[in-house]
C-alpha cells in the first residue's frame, strides 16, 4: 500500500480519516485519555503542507459516548500546538464553507461522522462511493489518507467510499500498527491465550469465533460481561443479565463451550460492590442485581498460571473497572502476569494502554495497539475493509489507472 510520501499532497485538500473514538468519564462526559488523539496527530503533523480535513467517529448511536467532536478539537489543538478549526457539521453548508476556506497548513475537524445515518452502515466500496456523505464532500477533496486503524473492520463510507474515488494512501498509525503486528505474528508461538473482557458482547462472540477458527486461541480467559454470558450458558448464573438479545447470546456461548470444551476458562470468583466495599464471592453466589466489577483472587491465580505457560498472549479490554482502585486488582495482576511472561504479548485498546502506564509496565509489553475489535479480527486472519481499500488503490496505480 502507498504512504504519505507516495502521493503529491503538497497544497492539496486531504481528507484524513482517523479514529479518535475515546472512552468518556461517566461522571462528566469528558474524554478519559488522549491516546488515540495523540496517535492521530502524527499524520496531521506530516501533512503540514496540506489543507487537512479530519474526520472521525465518537461512540455509537444510542450510547452515552455518542457525542460531538468539540473536545477532540481542543485536545488536538493542545497536542499540535496550533489551532484546529472545528465544524459542528459534516457535509452541510457550514462544513463546505470551512473546507473551501482552508489555507495550507490549516486543520479542520468535522463533527462526529456517525451523526450521519450512512456512516452507521456497511457498504461495498462502489456503493459507499454513491452515498450522500461521500458525494457531497468528495468534490472538495483531492486525496484521502486512511489512518483509522481501530476502525479498519468497518466498511463505512468514510473508510471505503472516498478511497474508492480519490488517490488514497495509509497514514502513520496504520503503517506503525501493521509493521509491529506483522513482526509479532511472524515470531509468535503456540499456545495462544486470549484474555477477553469488555461490554460489547456480540462483537466479543464474533472475535472468539474468528480467533478459534484461525487457531489463534488455544485458551480463552473470560472476564467482565462476556464472562457472565458464558456463566449463564454454563448454568452458574440463573438470573437475567440484562443485555440485548440475551437468549441468543447465551445460546451461542453454550454451543461454543460444547464445541471447544477445553478452550474456555470462566471466572471462579468475582468482586462485587457491597456497601461501597470490594467483596469477593464465588460465582455460584451471584444474585440478580449484583454488579460484577472485577475478577476475584482465585480467578487471578488460575488465569495468571495459564498466561505464564503461554507462547503468545493477547488481551482485549480490562477484566475490571480499574479506574476505581477497589476494582483494579484483576487488571493489574493480569497485566503484570503478561509483563513477566516469556511469551509474546499484545495488549489492545485505550483503556489497557492507560492501565499499563498507571502500573508503570508499558515497556514490558511487546505491542500496545490502539485497536480493539479491528485488532481481534486482524489477529484472527480476517480481511479488513480499510486495508483492502489501501491495497485496491495501490493496485489501481500499478495497473496504470
Ligand atoms: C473501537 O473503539 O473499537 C473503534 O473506534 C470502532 O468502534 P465501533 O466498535 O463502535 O465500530
Amino acid at each position: 500500500m502507498l504512504t504519505i510520501e507516495d502521493l503529491p499532497l503538497e497544497g492539496k485538500v486531504v481528507f484524513l480519516r482517523v479514529d479518535m473514538n475515546t472512552p468518556l468519564d461517566p461522571a462528566n462526559s469528558k474524554l478519559m485519555e488522549l491516546n488515540r488523539i495523540q496517535e492521530a496527530s502524527v499524520s496531521i503533523r506530516d501533512l503540514s503542507k496540506c489543507r487537512v480535513v479530519v474526520g472521525s467517529h465518537q461512540g455509537r448511536v444510542g450510547r452515552d459516548d455518542y457525542i460531538g467532536m468539540e473536545q477532540h478539537a481542543d485536545a488536538l489543538t493542545n497536542i499540535l500546538g496550533k489551532k484546529v478549526r472545528f465544524a459542528d457539521d459534516i457535509f452541510g453548508p457550514t462544513a463546505v464553507k470551512e473546507i473551501d476556506s482552508l489555507s495550507n497548513g490549516e486543520v479542520l475537524l468535522l463533527d462526529n461522522l456517525r451523526f450521519t445515518a450512512e456512516e452507521n452502515m456497511e457498504f461495498s466500496p462502489s456503493a459507499a462511493a454513491k452515498t450522500i456523505l461521500v458525494q457531497r464532500l468528495v468534490k472538495h477533496f483531492d486525496a484521502c489518507v486512511l489512518d483509522a486503524f481501530p476502525t479498519a473492520h468497518r466498511a463505512h463510507p468514510s473508510i471505503v467510499g472516498f478511497s474508492y474515488i480519490l488517490p488514497t494512501c495509509a497514514g502513520r498509525l496504520v503503517s506503525k500498527e501493521l509493521k509491529a503486528l506483522n513482526r509479532i505474528m511472524t515470531v509468535s508461538k503456540a499456545p495462544f491465550t486470549t484474555v477477553l473482557g469488555g461490554a460489547k458482547v456480540s462483537d466479543r462472540l464474533e472475535a472468539i469465533d474468528t480467533l478459534i477458527a484461525n487457531k489463534r486461541a488455544d485458551k480463552v480467559l473470560l472476564c467482565g460481561l462476556i464472562a457472565n454470558v458464558f456463566l449463564k450458558g454454563a448454568r452458574k448464573i440463573e438470573y437475567d443479565i440484562g443485555i440485548d438479545k440475551e437468549d441468543a447470546m447465551v445460546e451461542r456461548a453454550t454451543f461454543l463451550m460444547a464445541d471447544y470444551p477445553d478452550t474456555f476458562q470462566l471466572p471462579i470468583d468475582v468482586a462485587v460492590d457491597r456497601s461501597s466495599e470490594r467483596v469477593e464471592i464465588p460465582v455460584e453466589e451471584l444474585r440478580a442485581g449484583d454488579r460484577v466489577f472485577d475478577i476475584g483472587s482465585k480467578t487471578i491465580d488460575h488465569y495468571s498460571r495459564i498466561i505464564r505457560s503461554s507462547g503468545t498472549i493477547f488481551m482485549s479490554r480490562p477484566p475490571g473497572l480499574f479506574e476505581d482502585p477497589r476494582f483494579g486488582v484483576g487488571t493489574e495482576a493480569i497485566l503484570r502476569a503478561m509483563a513477566s511472561s516469556f511469551g509474546t504479548t499484545i495488549v489492545s485498546g485505550g483503556h489497557l494502554s492507560a492501565a499499563l502506564h498507571r502500573f508503570g509496565i508499558r515497556e514490558w509489553i511487546d505491542h500496545v495497539s490502539t485497536a480493539g475489535g479491528a485488532l481481534v479480527l486482524f489477529l484472527g486472519g480476517k480481511r479488513l475493509p480499510l486495508i483492502e481499500a489501501l491495497e485496491a488503490y495501490e493496485k489501481k496505480m500499478k495497473d496504470g489507472h
